[in-house]
């Protein structure tokens, strides 16, 4: 089966996440069939709202950690050092410019980009479980989606730096405190949930819904492109050094990284 599962129905297009026996963690493939779904449902009139979910365990574990191993360290960003150089960045550029509403349904660890991705929904609703983390720093790499500049806007500036700089998960009811999710809910009832509320916006004038979202991002649309591509070319640059490399290698081998002297 297929690790993104598409469903249609009645205007609300549902992405699942369905790579449970690797806690959901996203590979490049996954990111570019993502990117593609976005991209068609944008022009596609039958879509008038997008869900993303996971499974009431997980939403997903981050980056496939694999494929960053996989990748050569010598091997140049795309496009040169000002460019992205995953296909992760081209996922996350059509999230950020995705012109619908998109709501994302969140349950159990969203790890790294399970987490940032978020913060280009328009509505997220939370099971109890659901555990947060950005641990890009103890992976050896930096942050990637805009969150360098989307976490302190939301957050404020200390808890962003507790965020992204120690990296330590936080539960549903502290991501409710901050604004990084609308509601928390049972984890059973938690697609359901966010099935309902994306019923009622398939429901409202198309033409609102898209110039209402194109106002509420207007003032920062440059913004988060640009620091998602500042972003991108660092994280390229880290993830072919020796922190990275070790972080990584480490989770595989299950132990922890050795960070001494890097
Ligand atoms: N990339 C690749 N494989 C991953 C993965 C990832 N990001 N996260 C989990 N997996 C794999 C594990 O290697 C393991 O595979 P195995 O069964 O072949 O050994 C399997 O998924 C189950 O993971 P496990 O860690 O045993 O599950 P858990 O329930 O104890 O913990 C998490 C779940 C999500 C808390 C934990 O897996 C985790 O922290 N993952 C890494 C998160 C991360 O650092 N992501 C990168 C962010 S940029």
């Amino acid at each position: 089966m297929s690790d993104i599962l598409h469903d249609l129905s009645g205007g609300v297009l549902t992405l699942t996440f369905n790579r449970l026996d690797k806690k959901n963690s996203l590979t490049s493939a996954m990111y570019q069939v993502l990117q593609q779904a976005l991209d068609t449902a944008a022009s596609d009139d039958a879509v008038r709202v997008v869900v993303l979910q996971g499974h009431a365990t997980v939403f997903s574990a981050g980056n496939d950690i694999g494929d960053f191993l996989q990748r050569d360290p010598a091997e140049p960003p795309a496009g040169g050092e000002a460019s992205p150089p995953l296909a992760v960045f081209g996922f996350l550029h059509a999230l950020a410019r995705f012109p619908k509403p998109l709501l994302a349904a969140v349950c159990g660890p969203a790890v790294g980009i399970g987490t940032t991705l978020l913060l280009h929904c328009d509505l997220v609703y939370a099971g109890d479980n659901a555990a947060f983390s950005m641990p890009f720093v103890n992976l050896g790499v930096c942050p990637e989606a805009a969150s360098s500049l989307l976490v302190p806007q939301m957050m404020g500036y200390h808890r962003a730096a507790e965020a992204l700089l120690l990296g330590e998960p936080f539960m549903a009811e502290a991501a409710l405190e901050v604004g990084l999710v609308n509601r928390v809910l049972p984890p059973t009832e938690v697609n359901a949930y966010a099935q309902q509320q994306a019923r009622k916006l398939a429901a409202k004038s198309q033409a609102s819904l898209i110039e209402t979202k194109r106002l509420l991002k207007k003032g920062q649309v440059d913004a988060v492109r640009e620091r998602i591509d500042e972003e991108g070319a660092l994280f390229g640059r880290l993830m072919a050094g020796p922190a990275a490399r070790e972080a990584f290698t480490a989770f595989m081998e299950k132990r922890k990284p050795d960070f001494s002297g890097l």
